[in-house]
């Protein structure tokens, strides 16, 4: 029975942990920049099409910043740097950024989904 009470916590933390997904839309006036961020997400426009990237940092979770002039992403906590396609270039991620699925719909929207 101890052992009942004592890994009911841990069952219930690790066997009942929801993964819910959010869908984010960025509607065709938030399309423009090369880099449009909302809720998590960095929609990343260029001659090519679309891509979206979540703006967690793969080292410890900070949201990166996108910086318009060395076109690259920055982690603010230490120091990472990844390319606009979510290629990590130096600091201590060591992983790319996480590209999300992209789905244009019919009136223009674009619209992913993020894990949270
Ligand atoms: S959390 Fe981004 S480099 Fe550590």
């Amino acid at each position: 029975m101890g052992a009942v009470a004592l890994g009911f916590p841990i069952f219930s933390f690790v066997g009942f942990r929801k993964i819910s997904e959010k869908k984010i839309i960025f509607p065709p006036d938030a399309q423009h920049a090369a880099a449009n961020y909302k809720e998590g997400v960095y929609l990343m426009s260029s001659k090519d099409g679309f891509n979206t990237l979540s703006a967690k940092c793969p080292h410890l979770g900070c949201t990166v910043n996108y910086d318009a002039v060395s076109k690259k992403f920055k982690c603010p906590c230490h120091g990472s740097t990844f390319e606009t396609s979510g290629k990590w270039t130096s600091g201590p991620a060591r992983r790319n950024l996480q590209e999300l699925p992209v789905k244009k719909n019919p009136n223009g929207d674009i619209e992913t989904v993020i894990k949270i």
